[in-house]
């Protein structure tokens, strides 16, 4: 099933979801590791690895954004408060800003900070900003607060998730799965 159903996600939204969430564990993993690394090359190393795959994520994250605008989601089921439809609208809205603003606030840091920079060593990453160290710090620094608001709403993002499909037992964990059946 390609597109979303009223009762299932389809198979992009699926692959999207899924290729995106193990790319951002590796990515919180790559930051903390490139950032607290002894000055290297294996330092140098993990900060192309994680620059790269952070605008791999950002690619993903604008084709999912335009994917999900063209096809609605899957209804929550009615047995659901409406606070908790809520929540779980608002939740997923931060979740898609997060990672797009995240990806672009390094790209800033990036650029600002004037650092010459080839994704995965090949592609030239043009700079988006003017060199200009006030601006990469303040850059690094949102990016830092996004990450925390990224953990934050991640944790709540996987206990609710685990909270439907153990305490709830209704469909939605099983319709986001690859080969989960339909809520
Ligand atoms: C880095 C990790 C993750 C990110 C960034 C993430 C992000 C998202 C986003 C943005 C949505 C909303 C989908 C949309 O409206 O297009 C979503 C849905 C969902 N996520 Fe995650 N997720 C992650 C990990 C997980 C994990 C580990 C689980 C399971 C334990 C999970 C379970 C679900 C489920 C079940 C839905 C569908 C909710 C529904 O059907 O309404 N997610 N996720
Ligand atoms: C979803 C994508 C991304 C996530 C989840 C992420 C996460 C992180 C984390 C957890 C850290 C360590 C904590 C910190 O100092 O902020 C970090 C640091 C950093 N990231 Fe990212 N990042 C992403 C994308 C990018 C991209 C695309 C770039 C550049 C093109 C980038 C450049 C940097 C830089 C330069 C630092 C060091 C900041 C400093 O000096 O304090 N990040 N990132």
């Amino acid at each position: 099933m390609i597109c979303n159903t009223r009762d299932s996600w389809g198979g992009p939204a699926k692959f999207l979801h899924w290729s995106v969430a193990l790319l951002v564990l590796a990515q919180l993993g790559l930051g903390w590791a490139a950032v607290s690394w002894r000055l290297s090359p294996l330092k140098l190393d993990l900060f192309v690895w994680h620059k790269s795959t952070g605008l791999l994520i950002f690619g993903l994250m604008v084709v999912r954004a335009a994917w999900r605008l063209a096809n609605p989601p899957p209804a929550l089921p009615d047995a659901m408060p409406a606070w908790e439809k809520r929540a779980a609208h608002v939740g997923h809205l931060l979740l898609y800003a997060i990672l797009i603003a995240m990806p672009l606030s390094g790209w800033i840091a990036n650029s600002a900070a004037n650092i010459p920079f080839r994704i995965f060593w090949r592609i030239p990453l043009p700079p988006i900003a003017a060199p200009d160290k006030a601006v990469a710090d303040l850059a690094a620094r949102v990016h830092l607060i996004l990450f925390l608001g990224l953990s934050a709403l991640l944790s709540l993002h996987i206990a609710a998730a685990l909270r439907h499909h153990l305490v709830r037992r209704n469909g939605i964990l099983t319709r986001m799965l690859p080969f989960g059946r339909r809520g």
